[in-house]
C-alpha cells in the first residue's frame, strides 16, 4: 500500500460534500466522500447528517469498507480519512473514482485472468452489452500486437480492456487505436505532469526513456460492419522494472520510474476508462476525420526521425512524416517519394 499524504484540515468543506449525492448506496456515498476529501478527514457527524443515520451507522459503513480491503484512519476529533491506496485493484474504490470522474460503465475486476481482451471478448460473445470494462491485477496470457505476449506481473500496473458493440461501418473506426492513443497520452500528460509522454505509431505510448504502454484493439467484423470491439491497454504505472525480464526492462519505463513517485492506480484506471469512452463516442461522431492528423502531430514521437519499417520479409528505411487522414504512417523515402504505410513494425534507425 502507498500512504496518502497526511492532511491537517479537520473536516471537508461543504462544496465537496455537495458534489456527492446522498441518494446513492450509503457505503459508496461514504467512500466517495472520503475520496473527495482525501487526504483530509471527513467528520463522522457530517456523514451521519448527510446519510440521515446515526454515527454508529456511519461507523458500521466504515468497517464494511475496511472489510472490502480499504485502509481508513479514524480520529476521535477529526473523523475518517483514506489512509492508503491499495496496490491491488479494489472494485468499490474504482467505482468511486469512476463516479468522481463523471463517466461510468459496468466494471469486471479480477485478480488474474488469461487476458483482459480475451475475457471481454467472451463477455461480448455471451451477450454482455457494451460498454463495459475488464481489469485484472495480472494476466497469464496477456497479448500484444503482432502475436507477441504482454508481460503482466501482479500488482502496480494497469491491464484494462473496454468492450463495445458498435455495429457501425468499419470506416468510422479505422483510426480508433490512433485516436485512443492521442486521448490517453493527453490524459497522462496532464494527470502526471510528465510532458514527454508521446504516441509511437501505431499503438505505443512512449517516452525517451522507453515504452510506457501499449494498446491492442480487436474487432469482429461482418459485412464491412464492426459488430464487437475490444480496446485493450497495458500501462506501466508503479510496478518496479526489476520485475520485468531484463530484455524488456531496458526498453521499458513506467510512470513511477519517470516521475519518481507512485500513482493512484484506481484514479488512473477510472480516468483511462473515461478517456476511452469519450474517445469512442467522438470516433462515432466523426470527430477523428477533422482532428486526427493535427492532434497526432502534437504528440508524435517519430516526427522527422529516421526509421526502419519492417513488415513480413521487407524492410524500408526513411523519415517518418506523421500520418495521413486514414491513419497511415507517411514515410519519406530516399528517392523523395512518400509511401503510406498501413501496417508494420517501426523502429528508430541507429
Ligand atoms: C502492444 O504494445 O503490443 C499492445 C499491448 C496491449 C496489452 C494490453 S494489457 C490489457 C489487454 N489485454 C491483453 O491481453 N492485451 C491488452
Amino acid at each position: 500500500m502507498s500512504k496518502y499524504p497526511s492532511g491537517k484540515r479537520k473536516s471537508i468543506k461543504s462544496p465537496v460534500a455537495k458534489r456527492v449525492k446522498a441518494s446513492e448506496n450509503p457505503s459508496s456515498y461514504v467512500l466517495r466522500m472520503l475520496l473527495a476529501s482525501s487526504p483530509y478527514y471527513v467528520s463522522g457527524s457530517l456523514l451521519a447528517q448527510k446519510l440521515k443515520m446515526s454515527r454508529v451507522g456511519v461507523w458500521s459503513r466504515i468497517n464494511k469498507l475496511r472489510r472490502q480491503g480499504l485502509s481508513i484512519d479514524a480520529s476521535q476529533n477529526r473523523g475518517y480519512r483514506l489512509a492508503a491506496e491499495p496496490d491491488l485493484l479494489n472494485q468499490p474504490l474504482l467505482e468511486a473514482w469512476m463516479r468522481e470522474s463523471g463517466k461510468t460503465c459496468k466494471v469486471f475486476v479480477h485478480d488474474e485472468v488469461d487476458s483482459t481482451n480475451s475475457f471481454a471478448e467472451r463477455l461480448l460473445a455471451n451477450g454482455e452489452k457494451g460498454p463495459f470494462a475488464v481489469l485484472a491485477n495480472s494476466q497469464k496470457e496477456g497479448r500484444g500486437r503482432l502475436g507477441r505476449s504482454w508481460h503482466s506481473p501482479r500488482g502496480g500496473n494497469l491491464y484494462l480492456s473496454v468492450g463495445f458493440m458498435p455495429n457501425v461501418d468499419i470506416l468510422k473506426l479505422r483510426s480508433f487505436t490512433l485516436w485512443q492513443g492521442i486521448q490517453i497520452a493527453t490524459l497522462l500528460r496532464s494527470l502526471t505532469g510528465i510532458e514527454g509522454i508521446s504516441v509511437k505509431w501505431p499503438n505505443d505510448l512512449v517516452h525517451d526513456k522507453g515504452k510506457v504502454g501499449g494498446m491492442l484493439t480487436e474487432a469482429s467484423i461482418d459485412c464491412e460492419r464492426v459488430r464487437s470491439l475490444v480496446f485493450g491497454i497495458g500501462l506501466n504505472v508503479n510496478c518496479p522494472l526489476k520485475r520485468f525480464p531484463s530484455s524488456l526492462a531496458k526498453i521499458s519505463t513506467s510512470l513511477e520510474d519517470l516521475k519518481g513517485e507512485s500513482f493512484r492506480i484506481h484514479e488512473i484506471a477510472a480516468k483511462v476508462i473515461k478517456a476511452t469512452l469519450t474517445g469512442y463516442a467522438a470516433c462515432l461522431k466523426g470527430e477523428t476525420e477533422k482532428n486526427l492528423v493535427g492532434k497526432w502531430n502534437e504528440l508524435d514521437a517519430l516526427a522527422d526521425r529516421r526509421v526502419v519499417v519492417s513488415g513480413g520479409k521487407k524492410k524500408m528505411v526513411g523519415t517518418a512524416r506523421g500520418i495521413d487522414s486514414s491513419g497511415a504512417l507517411q514515410l519519406k523515402l530516399k528517392n523523395g517519394r512518400t509511401k503510406a504505410i498501413q501496417a508494420g513494425e517501426v523502429t528508430l534507425k541507429e
